[in-house]
């Protein structure tokens, strides 16, 4: 597979320019996070394995197919939260596992401070979610934390990335393909992916001051 998707839909190139417009509410924030996410998750799951089935329709028994595999869902709080409905909308059984991790404002090292995985990990793919990929440190942190948990099949999707954080997360991992809808151009002096869409768990969460008219 090949290692890093950069969508070239033109729903996921409109919907993440609307994405990173300043002039975006919280709200819209929110719906497009989902959208985007519902799209990339179609492209990040293109090659699920499937099964034959027989069953009924209303009118004759026919043949069909059912996804045959488990599927775990970890999204990185905080702004991880925010992709978690679109995912499980498209992937209704998938079970959702939470690691909490926060990258140091001075540092630009991300710091763990929750991690829900149970002893084992019980999926045969598991998606890490993330709409930020700046230095990838967050990322490569957390799919290293969902190998050790025994994931065999991981894959990692995120909304923008930064060149140097997709070249860190595909150096450190080189066996996790990568599902993004943009790549941008640089990270700058504070490690803020740019021209980015600022930060999106405060964007997502309406933690930021909402600008007059
Ligand atoms: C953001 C983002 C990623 C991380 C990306 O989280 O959601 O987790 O930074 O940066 P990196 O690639 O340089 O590690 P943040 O630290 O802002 O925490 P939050 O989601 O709780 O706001």
């Amino acid at each position: 597979m090949t290692q890093v998707h950069i969508s070239t839909h033109p729903l996921v190139r409109h919907k993440v320019t609307l994405l990173s417009d300043r002039h975006t509410d919280h709200k819209t924030f929110r719906e497009l996070v989902r959208e985007l996410t519902r799209l990339l998750l179609y492209e990040a799951t293109a090659d699920l394995p499937l099964r034959d089935v027989t069953y009924e329709t209303p009118l004759e028994r026919a043949s069909g197919h059912k996804v045959d595999a488990r599927i775990g869902l970890v999204p990185i709080i905080r702004a991880g939260l925010g992709m978690v409905d679109a995912a499980v909308d498209a992937l209704p059984h998938a079970e959702v596992w939470h690691l909490g991790m926060y990258r140091d404002e001075t540092t630009h090292q991300p710091v763990s401070y929750y991690n829900k995985l149970p002893a084992s990990c019980p999926d045969d793919i598991v998606l890490v979610l993330d709409p930020m990929l700046a230095t990838g440190g967050s990322a490569a942190d957390a799919i290293g934390e969902v190998k050790r948990w025994g994931a065999k099949s991981i894959r990692f999707v995120g909304i923008i990335g930064a060149p140097e954080g997709i070249a860190s997360v595909t150096g450190q991992h080189p066996d996790v393909p990568l599902f993004l809808a943009r790549k941008d151009r640089e990270l700058d002096a504070n490690r803020f992916i740019r021209p980015g869409l600022g930060d999106a768990g405060d964007r997502l969460f309406g933690t930021v001051p909402r600008e007059e008219g």
